[in-house]
């Protein structure tokens, strides 16, 4: 064997090297923390079983990294261990079988009783060192490698849950309390949906985020981050005495002194209830408001743990029983491109199958072309694949490292991939979408759905399943055919009678006869809510005056701009919908038509005429629809969120943030009587 010939341990041994400089000291890690586990397992096993090939300078024999430049050093009074890890209940068994084994031999008596064990969840996060002197918080640092960390005092100062004076009584004249900075799940989704929207690279996970806020040289960016600190431990303490004996105890005198401590900890009696505790909280994992890899155990009495000690790199009387990873690798086989039920054409990855968050996942949205390049994601590539609780597993990242070169390049379907009809991306929007709406395959059933719903053409008696099968037989195509369907094409259909074919067909002949704005309504033209089909049907009177508008005229509708007024020109600029409408005015579908000015001096007389109303919550007297005609019929506009514009909310019962919205804006909220009274005095 030559000199410079890596042996197998060496190539291990530099790929854990290269992996803790990403994930410690860029807080970007290469690859996700299962893989670095098992590595860090084949070593020790390695390292175990020939005890003479451990050296100073492996991975093994260390925590961290070194800390950042930029930083000034601290120097931990007492070392920052970490924790060894347990990852099924054999290994949680053995630790319990070498604890007691240990204390035996120690105390030279057999230990009977069952251990008591402290049970933490193992937050997430990044481990801190809070120093105080006299109550007083005077040093915040990282755990760096165990011994030296970064002086963050500045940045531990910006978060709520710091406590800056210790409150109560008796602590201590120095105090040093180590917990976990961590980033709750909602804020890491939040920052992660405003770094997008800006167009900046994205976080990995809430950890590395954590890592990331947490570090940074100018504290004012720390402090607009969703950061929390839950107190674990203790590391120097002047005086002893001044604390319980017991570990979980004391943290609940941390609580005392003004500490978060975690909400879900619990104090057992043996390594069973250890184990249904960890049962317990994996299937309460995804209900947490924030991410645990697992469970810390912890001998509670202090006594026994002094007596336990430590070896290399952690405690003997403590051990974190590890939860299914989260995030995995895997590879990149293709990427095909689905029509959403609105238009929206979806790159979705197909992956190497791959075990991660508790299920096999062999597929993952990949949302739009702009994450595609975010991600700088090609066929073929190595990925990371990140599955956190219930939420629809995500590529996070790319593993650069393992890409094959030249790797292919992932394009964007030149036409739509359903009805091969065009597609296109709208300035603003980050979605492709193919503009058939009410032709294309793949949005059909819910162009119908939309169609016979109750505010559009109220058509009862088509569900989902039925306005599928009618599409899946090629019975109807689109929303006109429905006019050609008779009893010998409905009948025989699943949970289609006699009766309720006849009564759909009943359903379908009423509905022939509507008004313009339900019509409009009904055609599903993006952004034409109910309340701008019904403003342009006031406006214009008549269909053909829709279909000829120009972008002047439309913005002159009140509440129609730039946007909106673009949807309507290019839905009537398509042949294909411009067909669908006809066929349906021939089907016999008839409303009045009638003269403009008409209407708008009629309107302009009503007494709720350019009075904006909002309706949210639940109402005691009648229905919210109910309440919006009566409204409607005095000449009010009724829309469906608040703004600025809106006169009156009108609040019933368990009203939430439309009520909340309405207050911050300073708009007049009334309630169902106040409403109801309104109209009373209208009519009068
Ligand atoms: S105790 C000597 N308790 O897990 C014991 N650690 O791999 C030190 N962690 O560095 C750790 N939650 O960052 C402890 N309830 C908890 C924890 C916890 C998260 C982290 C901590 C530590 C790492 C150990």
């Amino acid at each position: 064997m030559s000199n410079s010939a890596k042996t197998p341990l060496d190539v291990i041994k530099q790929q854990l090297r290269q992996h803790n400089h990403s994930y410690y000291i860029l807080d970007d890690p290469s690859i996700p923390d299962a893989e670095y586990d098992r590595l860090m397992q084949q070593l020790l096993t390695i390292e175990a079983e020939h005890p003479q090939w451990v050296t100073a300078d492996s991975p093994s024999q260390r925590v961290g990294d070194k800390p950042l430049a930029g930083f000034q050093q601290v120097t931990h009074a007492l070392p920052m261990l970490s924790l060894d890890n347990a990852f099924n209940g054999e290994d949680l068994r053995e630790f319990d079988r070498r604890v007691r084994e240990r204390l035996n031999k120690s105390s030279g008596r057999p230990v009977e009783e069952d251990i008591i064990y402290a049970c933490e969840p193992k937050l997430d996060g990044i481990a801190v060192s809070l120093t105080y002197k006299n109550g007083l918080l005077v040093t915040g640092a990282t755990r760096g490698d165990g011994s030296r960390g970064e002086d963050i005092t500045q940045n531990m100062r910006t978060l709520d849950s710091v406590p800056l004076r210790l409150i109560g009584k008796g602590w201590p004249e120095t105090l040093e309390i180590r917990g976990e900075v961590y980033m709750p799940s909602a804020g890491f989704e939040a920052l992660n949906k405003s770094l997008l929207d800006k167009g900046l690279k994205t976080y990995v996970n809430p950890r590395n985020t954590a890592a990331g806020s947490l570090r940074q040289l100018d504290s004012k960016v720390t402090a607009q981050r969703p950061l929390e600190l839950c107190a674990y431990s203790i590391g120097l303490v002047s005086d002893k005495n001044a604390l319980p004996t017991k570990h979980f105890d004391i943290l609940h005198q941390l609580q005392a002194w003004g500490f978060k401590i975690n909400a879900e900890m619990r104090r057992v009696q043996g390594i069973e209830a250890c184990l249904n505790y960890y049962q317990a909280l994996a299937s309460k994992r995804t209900l947490l408001a924030y991410e645990i890899d697992g469970i810390v155990f912890k001998v509670d009495q202090l006594e026994l743990q002094k007596s336990l000690g430590f070896v290399a790199r952690a405690p003997r009387w403590a051990i974190a029983h590890k939860f299914p990873a989260q995030e995995e690798m895997t590879q990149l086989l293709k990427v095909d491109f689905q029509v959403g039920r609105t238009g929206v054409v979806t790159p979705v990855a197909r992956l190497k199958p791959v075990f991660v968050g508790g299920v096999t996942v062999s597929n993952a949205t990949l949302h739009n072309m702009d994450e595609i390049r975010r991600l700088d994601l090609h066929l073929g590539d190595t990925v990371i694949v990140r599955r956190a609780g219930d939420v629809i597993p995500k590529v996070v990242k790319v593993v650069l490292e393992r890409r094959q070169v030249p790797a292919e390049i992932i394009n964007p379907p030149a036409t739509c991939p359903m009805c091969d009809g065009p597609v296109e991306r709208e300035e603003g929007e980050a979605a492709l979408r193919c503009v058939n709406g009410l032709t294309c395959g793949a949005q059909i059933v819910q162009a119908i759905k939309h169609f016979v719903s109750r505010k559009a053409m109220d058509i009862d008696g088509l569900g989902e399943k039925q306005v599928q099968t009618l599409v899946e037989m090629g019975k109807v195509k689109h929303v006109a055919d429905l006019y050609t369907l008779d009893h010998l094409a409905l009948v025989g259909m699943d949970r289609m009678g006699e009766k309720s074919a006849s009564n759909l067909l009943s359903a379908l002949q009423k509905s022939k006869s509507t008004s313009l704005a339900k019509f409009l309504f009904s055609l599903g033209i993006r952004e034409v809510g109910e309340a701008t089909a019904r403003s342009l049907a006031i406006h214009f009177g008549g269909l053909a005056n829709i279909k000829s508008a120009d972008m002047e005229s439309l913005l002159a509708v009140e509440d129609v701009g730039p946007i909106v007024a673009n949807r309507i020109l290019h839905f009537f600029a398509d042949n294909d919908t411009l067909a669908v409408v006809e066929a349906l005015q021939s089907a016999g579908l008839q409303w009045l038509e009638f003269d403009p000015a008409e209407v708008q001096s009629k309107q302009q007389s009503l007494p709720f005429n350019a009075l904006t109303f909002v309706v949210t919550g639940t109402l005691a007297s009648l229905s919210r629809d109910e309440l919006k005609f009566q409204l409607q019929e005095l000449g009010a506009k009724v829309m469906s969120s608040v703004s600025k514009k809106t006169d009156y909310l009108v609040a019933g019962e368990k009203a939430g943030s439309k009520l909340e919205k309405a207050q911050a804006l300073q708009v007049a909220v009334l309630d169902e009587s106040q409403a109801l009274s309104m109209i009373a005095k209208a009519l009068d």
